[in-house]
């Protein structure tokens, strides 16, 4: 406390006196700590064995117990009154397992949100919005209070970006969320700062300005290179996302460089936070995919695209851990402890929350390509690094973790004698969604909401990354299930699949039952905003995604084609929460859930 409160204000001091100084502290925030490990530290946990049974950490089964006990019982009460309020009759059972009769059977439901940039962390917050019982509209359409009875939520790419800013401001409304609240001076949290750009190191029209920009990008990453720690463009990309989705930076200060704008925002700060302590938002997970350094593929990796295969390891980061349970690994490391690589020295520091965001979505990664296809994509980034910060040797386009994992893994694993990990953004894969989580059987998904925001034609979904799911899901057998889906997007267009909500695996109890929802085009007589293709936004552009998303998740599947809603969207949607636990209670599915499932069910 003391040391805390000297600290503050020396760096107050530092702040009125020398900018530099101050300027330094970003720096200094940003820098990884070595010290003595505590007595009882282990480096890596292992997960269990893929085929028998694995486990989760204790903290996260811990967090998802509590929520269950404490916060599910009210908040699914909460969404059914929502629904049952759009007055279409429930068959008993959905009423008896959404009500609180019996809260360990309460459905364990998980959204995942791809990849896409701005555009995919804006409809994915559309999404949320519709799912929020704090928007009036949506509790009036029945579909409010879902988010609220949702345990878990992951994102990778700019899902990530969502999922980790509507986590650490303290799950905000998703208004307040990306427009800022009315009070960033008072809460800290000043909003996605949208008017200037995510991935560009111009984000201003004033080139001097820019210039400065770059620079203290570039000075903030300065002491984890003189500290010996390898940086690369994800290090700068990281200073950049901390401008927009993280506590520190509003509109005003953006530029200013005595503000630490997310340096020293650990990921794993997350356990602090208010509705995190009271087990009221959902546990965020953020993905990324190793890549190994050994060569693969026939072409090199010289395509942007699917250039990691499918079978490398999908990490995940959440509030306590890093790993992976996917099978060539299933080990975890503590999140506050990355960086460590053995026993007796420990580093903290090196979580920094920009940093988990950066790794997830490098998707400027272009791995062992030609010198002239990187610089195309990434070459304002790569001299930048280069002029202040050369590194002979070093890989300046993948996110370079200490790895706490080597020598570890079955055998297939092929980061194994790598000194760093390697991570790139969560989509480099060709996996879009974040679905492989919610695939591991000790999360027990019952309802998985895969929300689709890939750019395949014309910036809209057309299901061909989530056909990827499906296909690497199949590398895994008995370890993985996923429902069957449709083996190519020419069937997802031509059936309208990525036009409204469709679900998979209806049929197949022992997968989570995917309530598909896809950013493929406007709703019935509507002009196309969500596919809006830019780095920046104004507040009209983001209202008009905000409500645009809202009625592409509100209107259904009208069993009418030529009705804009289906008035039973809600109700059925409630069925397929239910359906999972309904199926173990060994009840047929009745009234309204018979036929609406028979509508919305892929098969
Ligand atoms: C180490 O021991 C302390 C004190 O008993 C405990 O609070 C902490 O959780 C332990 N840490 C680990 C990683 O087991
Ligand atoms: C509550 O649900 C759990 C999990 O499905 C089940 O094991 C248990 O028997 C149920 N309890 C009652 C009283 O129905
Ligand atoms: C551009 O930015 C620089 C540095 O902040 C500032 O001094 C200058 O006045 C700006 N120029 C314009 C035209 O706003
Ligand atoms: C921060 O701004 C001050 C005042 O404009 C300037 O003197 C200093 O060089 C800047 N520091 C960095 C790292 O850009
Ligand atoms: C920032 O810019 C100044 C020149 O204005 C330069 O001397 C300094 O090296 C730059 N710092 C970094 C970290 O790029
Ligand atoms: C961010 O700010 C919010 C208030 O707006 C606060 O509740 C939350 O704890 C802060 N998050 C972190 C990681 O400090
Ligand atoms: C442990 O890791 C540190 C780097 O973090 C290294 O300097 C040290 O030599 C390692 N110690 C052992 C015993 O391997
Ligand atoms: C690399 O990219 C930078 C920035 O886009 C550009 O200025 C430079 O000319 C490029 N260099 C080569 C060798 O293509
Ligand atoms: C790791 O190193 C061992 C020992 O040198 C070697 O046998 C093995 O093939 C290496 N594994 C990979 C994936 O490179
Ligand atoms: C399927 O996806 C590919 C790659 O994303 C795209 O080029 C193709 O046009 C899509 N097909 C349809 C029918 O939309
Ligand atoms: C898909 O939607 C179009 C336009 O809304 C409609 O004409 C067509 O019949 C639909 N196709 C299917 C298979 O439902
Ligand atoms: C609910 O969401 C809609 C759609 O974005 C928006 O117009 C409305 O202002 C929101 N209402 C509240 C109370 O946040």
């Amino acid at each position: 406390m003391v040391v805390g409160f000297l600290f503050a204000l020396l760096a107050c001091l530092d702040l009125f006196t020398t900018g530099i100084v101050y300027a330094s502290t970003a720096s200094q925030a940003y820098t990884p700590q070595a010290g003595p490990c505590p007595a009882n530290f282990t480096l890596v946990r292992q997960a269990g064995d893929p085929a028998t049974g694995q486990g989760l950490s204790p903290q996260e089964q811990s967090y998802i117990d509590a929520r269950r006990s404490e916060v599910l019982p009210g908040a699914f009460r909460q969404y059914l009154d929502n629904v049952i309020l759009t007055g279409i009759p429930l068959p008993y059972y959905v009423y008896s397992i959404l009500g609180d009769f019996n809260t360990s059977a309460l459905p364990t439901i998980a959204i995942a949100v791809s990849g896409g940039g701005y555009r995919a962390a804006m409809f994915g917050a559309g999404v949320m919005n519709a799912f929020d019982g704090r928007n009036e509209s949506a509790a009036e359409a029945g579909t409010g209070g879902l988010l609220q009875a949702t345990s878990y939520m992951a994102g990778l790419s700019g899902g990530s970006w969502l999922v980790y800013s509507l986590a650490q401001a303290n799950f905000p409304t998703i208004e307040e969320l990306v427009l800022g609240p009315p009070n960033p001076e008072i809460t800290g949290y000043g909003g996605w700062t949208t008017s200037l750009g995510t991935l560009t190191l111009d984000p201003s029209a004033n080139g001097t300005l820019n210039y400065e920009y770059m620079n203290q990008t570039t000075a903030a990453i300065t002491g984890k290179y003189d500290a010996g720690y390898p940086v690369s463009i994800v290090d700068i990309l990281a200073q950049t996302l901390g401008r927009h989705f993280l506590n520190g930076t509003t509109a005003a200060n953006f530029f200013d460089n005595s503000t630490l704008h997310g340096a020293g925002v650990m990921y794993s700060d997350l356990v602090d936070v208010p509705t995190f302590s009271a087990h009221e938002q959902p546990f965020t997970i953020v993905v990324a995919d190793g890549w190994s350094k050994y060569p693969y593929g026939p072409d090199g990796g010289e395509a942007l695209g699917s250039v990691v295969p499918p079978s490398n390891v999908i990490y995940e980061f959440n509030a306590y851990e890093m790993g992976s349970y996917d099978p060539q690994l299933s080990a975890f490391a503590p999140m506050t402890y990355l960086g460590t690589t053995n026993a007796s020295v420990c580093v903290t520091g090196f979580e920094q929350a920009s940093f988990v965001m950066a790794s997830s979505s490098d998707y400027n990664a272009m791995f062992n390509s030609s010198p002239a296809a990187i610089n195309a994509t990434a070459g304002q980034w790569i001299s930048l690094v280069n002029n202040s910060l050369p590194q002979p040797g070093v890989q300046l386009d993948v996110a370079l973790w200490p790895n706490p994992f080597q020598g570890r893994g079955n055998g297939s694993f092929t980061e194994v004698n790598e000194t760093l990990l390697s991570l790139v953004d969560g989509g480099t894969d060709g996996q879009g969604l974040p679905l492989q989580p919610f695939l591991v059987k000790a999360r027990n998904v019952d309802v998985l909401i895969a929300v689709d925001v890939n750019a395949e034609v014309n910036n809209y979904a057309t299901g061909d990354s989530f056909t990827q799911s499906g296909t690497r899901a199949a590398l895994f057998p008995g370890i993985y299930s996923f429902p069957p889906i449709p083996a190519s997007n020419a069937t997802f267009v031509a059936q309208n699949l990525t036009l409204h909500p469709t679900f998979f695996g209806c049929g197949t109890p022992e997968t989570p039952l995917i309530v598909y929802i896809a950013n493929g085009g406007p709703p019935k007589g509507q002009v196309a905003v969500t596919n809006a293709s830019t780095d920046t936004y104004t507040e009209s552009l983001i209202q008009g995604i905000l409500a645009q998303t809202f009625d592409m998740t509100t209107q259904g599947f009208p069993a009418d084609p030529t009705a804009a809603r289906d008035p039973e969207w809600a109700a059925c949607l409630a069925c397929a929460i239910a359906d999972r636990e309904r199926e173990r209670l060994g009840i047929a599915r009745q009234g309204v859930c018979e036929t609406c499932m028979a509508r919305y069910c892929w098969s």
